[in-house]
């Protein structure tokens, strides 16, 4: 009998409806409802049933080192795209993003435990070090070619832990795949001299050298219809201000950051998680987590400051394999791992003055809700053009599913 994963997608989803788990419209409803072709659907997840689509959307003319870009971005809130494409245009009265790239590196640690004397041991490790140069080339080859590979290696013992820490260049990849590849050649040739197997081979996702973005608006740029720029710009400062001393504030501050950040990164085809766990890594970096933003002002310029380390790749992966993503790539004008470091730092920048923006004008929920009523009409039953009709009709409204309802029903007796 095969197993679930050997099975093709129609048999996969025969045998969820003999179990119980969904009906014959569900399994009818993920066969006809995909946009990738079934080969690369197929070879990207596992025991695939049906593609899980999510609005693409742009934010529109970013400003990123002097170039202006639209943004795809992948997610289900849709006052996400709406406050990256204001936060852009209020950028963009500054001139928009100025971003500094740090140096494109992934580190790897190979990792030994209960190592009978620890100081030999990286004694030992460090004696012989060129060849762990040669083991890293002899595992990556073609990457020596164009630059990359191997940087630096370094040893330590940490209590009766030894680790190897292996810098490597990826070059245009995010480095996952080549960083552990290097990694466990070494483990392989290392456990040979200590004469025990290595514990862990693997990359790191930590990164304390970030992607920095700045950006001073002039703070009219910045006003609300009833509050002028300058009160603004210093309400944002001091709720800036506010994130750097409480970690519940820090840490919603990060979650909008991460609103931009993380859709956009989806959007590219890159592994969000690696993008997410490095972010918040670092905000905690100094043992309190802290906001990835900081806003002051002088009262007449806005200044706003991002850092945070992205580790992304252009090539390989599923950035090839998605048609969506190379589409995303064209769109933000996204050639090297730069360019795309440089423009999700700067749309983190620009989501989170969005977002300061509306917290400490009008407030959030106003907006929201708006944006939210499409959603509310879908819940309440809308179909076709009834979805946009009741999203109208709602706007004036408490905006609950109960009115939503109802007034669905008013509009279909109308008709
Ligand atoms: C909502 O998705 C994001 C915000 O909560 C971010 C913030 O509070 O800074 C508005």
């Amino acid at each position: 009998m095969p197993k679930f994963y050997q099975l093709s997608r129609k048999e996969r989803l025969e045998q969820l409806v003999a179990e119980g788990s969904i009906d014959e419209n569900d399994a009818n409803y993920l066969l006809a409802n995909h946009v990738l072709p079934d080969a690369i659907a197929g070879h990207l997840g596992e025991n695939q049933l049906g593609q899980f689509a999510l609005p693409f959307g742009i934010a529109r003319k970013l400003v990123v080192n002097g170039v202006t870009r639209n943004v795809a971005m992948v997610g289900e809130e849709p006052s996400v795209v709406a406050a990256a494409s204001n936060g852009a245009r209020m950028a963009s009265a500054g001139g928009g993003v100025s971003v500094t790239i740090p140096a494109h590196t992934v580190a790897g640690e190979v990792v030994f435990a209960g190592v009978a004397d620890p100081q030999a041991a990286v004694a030992l490790i460090r004696a012989r070090e060129d060849d762990i140069w040669d083991a890293a080339a002899y595992a990556h080859p073609s990457i020596i070619g164009r630059g990359g590979g191997l940087k630096e290696v370094t040893v330590a013992a940490i209590a009766d832990f030894v680790k190897i820490r292996l810098l490597v260049d990826p070059q245009a990849a995010m480095g996952a795949n080549m960083v552990n590849s290097i990694a466990e050649a070494v483990a392989k040739m290392v456990s040979g001299w200590l004469k025990q197997a290595s514990l862990l081979a693997i990359l790191s996702n930590y990164s304390d050298d970030p992607v920095v973005g700045t950006v001073d608006i002039p703070v009219a740029a910045v006003a609300t219809k009833n509050v002028d720029g300058r009160t603004i710009a210093a309400r944002i400062a001091q709720a800036s201000a506010f994130g750097q001393l409480d970690v519940e504030r820090a840490t919603t501050n990060n979650k909008g950051v991460m609103n931009g950040i993380e859709a956009a990164t989806i959007a590219i085809g890159n592994d969000y998680r690696a993008v997410g766990t490095a972010a918040h890594a670092y905000a905690a970096r100094t043992g309190s987590y802290q906001p990835l933003t900081r806003w002051t002002t002088d009262g007449a310029i806005l200044h706003g400051e991002i850092a945070v380390p992205l580790q992304l790749g252009v090539v390989g992966g599923a950035t090839a394999a998605l048609p969506l993503a190379q589409i995303a790539m064209k769109l933000g004008k996204i050639a090297t791992v730069a360019d795309a470091q440089a423009v999700l730092a700067a749309l983190g920048l620009v989501q989170n003055l969005a977002a300061l923006r509306a917290l400490v004008g009008p407030g959030i929920q106003s907006g929201h809700m708006a944006l939210q009523a499409g959603a509310l009409a879908i819940a309440a039953g809308a179909r076709d053009a009834e979805i946009g009709e009741l999203t109208r009709q709602l706007q004036d409204t408490d905006k609950t599913l109960a009115t939503a309802k109802k007034l669905l029903a008013i509009m279909r007796t109308r008709k």
